[in-house]
């Protein structure tokens, strides 16, 4: 039976957060320099909404630049940063059309100056999209957004405006990159490594979490419906005890 049809439609995450790995070793392999692999990374992404899309997912998060990745080589920097702006100019217009709206999360203030021009374009084209929201984590570290967070709540409890007592979960999250966003289902990190890279840590506190081998660049729609059906099988309990109970 083809993989999509063994999905159970009932049963779709509502959000799919993916760390995008493996782009330097599938170069490496290759014999090539480490950005043919970031260039080859761009068309999995491109696979991977349209296939999200197509089940129903309403939230898909790529990790596409993290904090630390500032320190890798200045080429390599330039390459994905540009990389960033190509992709954006050249798939805005067909997202768009296919009713997906695109977010950003992290210190996009640190981003070149150009590509956070053309993202918050891209940003505000598809700000009224429905269909599916990609979210885009660039110059983002979870620990940053943690600890700005925790300035804002600081700040507003200087001036008054918030009480100590009544900080929860809530009050927490609104403060954060990704409010109003729920909390990640299931978590992807292609290459095989087993690590989380400061990717979203206190979104992922109950996500089920996946780990192919497959690299980045050969992650293709059938490695995503893989995911699905694996987290289908699997049973969220949140701490409570088994349903049924055995
Ligand atoms: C992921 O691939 C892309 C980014 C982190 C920007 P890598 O560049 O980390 O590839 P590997 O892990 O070195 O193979
Ligand atoms: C995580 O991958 C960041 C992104 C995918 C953007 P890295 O390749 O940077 O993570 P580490 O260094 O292997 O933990
Ligand atoms: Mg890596």
């Amino acid at each position: 039976m083809d993989l999509k049809e063994q999905i159970n439609l009932e049963k779709i995450p509502r959000h799919v957060a993916i760390i995008m790995d493996g782009n330097g070793r599938w170069a490496c392999h290759r014999g090539k320099d480490r950005n043919f692999g970031h260039e080859h990374g761009v068309s999995s992404v491109r696979e991977t909404v349209e296939a999200a899309a197509d089940i129903g997912v309403e939230y898909l998060t790529f990790f596409a630049f993290s904090t630390e990745n500032w320190d890798r080589p200045q080429t390599e920097v330039n390459t994905l940063m540009e990389l960033l702006v190509k992709a954006i100019r050249d798939e805005t217009p067909e997202l768009n059309e296919k009713g997906v709206r695109l977010m950003a999360i992290g210190d996009l203030a640190a981003l070149p100056e150009q590509c956070r021009k053309e993202l918050n374009e891209a940003i505000a084209l598809t700000a009224h999209n429905t269909r599916l929201t990609v979210v885009m984590a660039l110059s983002y570290s979870s620990r940053w957004e943690i600890i700005n967070a925790t300035k804002q709540i600081a700040a507003k409890i200087c001036s008054g405006e918030l009480n100590p007592e009544d900080i929860d979960n809530e009050v927490f999250e609104s403060h954060l990159g990704t409010t109003g966003i729920p909390d990640p289902d299931l978590l992807i990190r292609t290459s095989g490594e087993l690590r989380v890279s400061n990717f979203l840590l206190w979104q992922i506190a109950y996500s089920e979490l996946y780990f192919p081998c497959v690299l980045w660049p050969d992650f293709r729609k059938k490695h995503f419906y893989q995911a699905i059906i694996d987290y289908q099988k699997r049973e969220r309990r949140f701490g409570r005890i088994p349903q049924p109970q055995c």
